[in-house]
């Protein structure tokens, strides 16, 4: 008898890989971080809406103005997910422009394309941060929202964005990070003792203990910093959103020394 391919059966099989991280990247796997989302799919962003305490839209827009996109220009979303910022890029550079969001999950990117079906300036593609299947030097902007602490080797991540744009064009890496003062350590409470509980209700505590655990391992915003210095970036700067639960790191791909 042959049995058909079940996603959710099959990938149930599979527990959420720890969250756990070394000071270069994520301990998982992209295989299994990918395999992780695809089930996690049908409800990420309704989770994401209480997970942020219906912050991220907000979030999302201070990610896509400070891409600083003119319309008719380009930009790639790295892990895309359901394609929320970059739906925030494709309304900035208008019908002559182009988005590009790419994701190892085809299920969370599924969710994507039926959302923006009618849309030529946006379009999904399969990839891995890790080797983006985009051109070297094709954009005026990276971003990457709460995708980075996920990656194997963050630094590789950093490096493939700084590769597939232009020379002057914009890094945007949006991160969940740890933070240092008083109402953001309150928040941060809430956000390790919540999204536990959340998860549960959810049916997928692992996915969720994941959430937490990656976040907590990722390094703090002046060793990500260093990391996009070290890449290659230039005018690295990083500010805090919400009592710094949510830290966005900027850069610039150098421009062309002058011949
Ligand atoms: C927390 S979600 C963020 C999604 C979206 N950017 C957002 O703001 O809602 C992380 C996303 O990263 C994707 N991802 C994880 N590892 C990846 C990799 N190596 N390459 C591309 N995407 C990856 C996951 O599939 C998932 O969609």
């Amino acid at each position: 008898m042959t049995r058909r391919y079940d996603p959710v059966v099959n990938m149930r099989r599979d527990p959420a890989p720890s969250g756990d991280a070394t000071d270069t990247g994520n301990a998982a796997s992209t295989g299994e971080v990918g395999a992780m989302f695809d089930r996690i799919a049908h409800r990420y962003d309704r989770m994401n809406a209480l997970i942020s305490a219906f912050q991220e839209p907000r979030w999302r827009r201070r990610i896509v103005e400070l891409a600083r996109l003119q319309p008719g220009t380009a930009a790639v979303d790295v892990a895309t997910g359901t394609g929320k910022v970059a739906e925030g890029l494709a309304d900035r550079v208008g019908v002559f422009g182009r988005v590009v969001g790419v994701d190892v999950s085809t299920a969370m990117l599924e969710l994507a394309r039926r959302a923006n079906i009618d849309r030529i300036e946006l379009e999904f593609v399969v990839g891995d941060a890790m080797a983006l299947p985009l051109d070297s030097e094709a954009f005026d902007a990276a971003t990457i929202a709460f995708g980075m602490r996920n990656l194997p080797d963050y630094e590789r991540g950093f490096a493939e964005m700084l590769r597939v744009l232009r020379p002057g064009g914009r890094v945007v890496c949006a991160e969940t990070a740890r933070p240092r003062s008083i109402l953001g350590r309150l928040a941060w409470t809430w956000f390790e003792r919540v999204v536990p509980l959340l998860g549960r209700l959810s049916g997928e505590p692992d996915a969720y203990r994941y959430l937490v655990a990656s976040a907590r391992a990722y390094p703090e915003p002046q060793r990500i910093a260093e990391m996009m210095a070290r890449v290659g970036f230039e005018d690295v700067r990083w500010v805090g959103l919400t009592f710094g639960v949510v830290t966005i790191h900027t850069g610039r791909r150098p421009a062309e020394p002058a011949p």
